[in-house]
């Protein structure tokens, strides 16, 4: 039965955490993988979040299954932290999901349900999972340019003129706020400009809502599917808690669809119930509960706001360090994009070749696409990182 097959190609962000843990060196730097780590390398807890499963553990009295839908009450109660306030609860259903690429799984199979085989366009580059998911869902993928040469970076002429050729229907991957790899995000006017010929050209967006409230604050990160959502018909909205609850392993998603009317909607959230029971029968439910707790009692929502913008203002001040670092070390502007990036992550430009050297001489981990995790720095490593960079460039 296996002998045909061949060991499939490592994952480049996961296959990293293996190899920096096992590497002796005490100076090694971990840029890898998505994570939040304070200024003593460890990823936290959220205060709420340990304080909800003290209660959860308290209070608990049962583990018998919640449902293929997940916990329909952490949907309401995320939702508006995507929608916002006003939102219109009729025409948007979701599901609980096992963590954002759960919620990217199950909604690929909503739109392989609908249309199978429908063309997405998915931004170049993107997440290494986004093409995975969405072609084991046997989705066509035509890349879009997203990043061009110049100091904006993001060659937002480029993509729309790609756009204006997509065929009504087709599907368009967007990513919410914090773009992965690149850091780099549209400003306000693109997002408008973006939203009217998604809706002109009758494209449906579906938007990667993996790292909301680590760009410019919770509220500012949800502007693009606000927007989306008053401008389009049909949308739909894969949403992690692994970074901003700090919920990682708990594997805590959701996934939303907003259609042309409630009962289209209501269709659109059976086939995502189908998807969840047919990836994992259910979503877990610890992490749910948590959010569910956290987001259900006025303290600890506002002490879990409080500490995610916490660890969004050290992120900024780490990619204000960095870029002058830079600076001073060039004499010249060529990395002040560090400093505009949004989210944890950005491209320094090296090639997987330069990468490698960046880990054996030097002991620092970055992705082969160039893609730091700029979190997983301490600001009294800034410096020593500039200059490895700069050494191998
Ligand atoms: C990342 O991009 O590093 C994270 O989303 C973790 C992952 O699963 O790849």
């Amino acid at each position: 039965m296996f002998e045909d097959l061949r060991m499939p190609p490592p994952d480049k962000i996961l296959s990293l955490m293996a190899i920096f843990r096992e590497d002796p060196r005490p100076e090694k730097i971990d840029l890898g993988v998505g994570v939040y780590r304070d200024a003593d390398g460890r990823t936290p807890i959220p205060r709420a979040v340990k304080e909800a499963e003290r209660r959860l553990l308290a209070s608990e009295t049962t583990k018998t299954y919640v449902g293929p839908a997940g916990d329909p009450v952490f949907c309401d109660l995320v939702a508006p932290l995507v929608f916002g306030p006003e939102l219109p609860r009729e025409r948007i259903r979701g599901v609980q999901t096992a963590g954002g690429a759960g919620a990217l799984s199950v909604l690929a199979g909503l739109v392989a349900a609908a249309r199978p085989g429908v063309t997405v366009h998915v931004p170049d580059p993107t997440w290494i999972n986004h093409v995975a998911i969405l072609t084991d869902n046997r989705l066509r993928l035509a890349p879009y340019r997203y990043l061009g040469e110049g100091p904006e970076r993001v060659d937002f002429e480029g993509m729309l003129a790609h756009l204006a050729g997509a065929a009504p229907g087709d599907v368009v991957l967007l990513h919410g706020c914090c773009h992965n790899p690149s850091g780099a995000d549209l400003d306000g006017d693109q997002w408008r400009r973006l939203a009217a010929l998604l809706a002109e050209r009758r494209l449906l967006p579906f938007v990667d809502l993996a790292y909301l409230g680590f760009g410019d604050g919770l509220e500012d990160d949800a502007f693009a599917v606000r927007l989306l959502a008053r401008t389009v018909p049909e949308l739909l909205v894969a949403v992690s808690c692994s970074k901003n609850f700090g919920l990682y392993r708990e594997r805590t998603g959701a996934a939303f669809a907003l259609a042309a009317d409630a009962g289209t909607a209501a269709v659109a959230q059976g086939h995502m119930v189908v998807r969840n029971r047919i990836l994992y029968s259910m979503p877990p439910d610890h992490g749910a509960a948590v959010v569910r707790t956290v987001l259900q009692d006025p303290v600890l929502a506002a002490d879990w706001r409080a500490e995610l913008e916490a660890m969004r203002v050290t992120i900024e001040a780490l990619r204000q360090a960095l870029a002058a670092a830079f600076a001073r070390l060039t004499n010249g502007s060529d990395y002040a994009f560090l400093s505009r990036d949004k989210g944890m992550f950005s491209l320094i430009g090296v090639t997987a070749e330069k990468a490698r050297r960046l880990r054996d001489e030097h002991a620092i981990y970055v992705v082969e696409d160039g893609r730091i995790n700029v979190a997983g720095l301490r600001l009294d490593q800034v410096e020593r990182f500039a200059a490895a960079v700069l050494a191998v460039r």
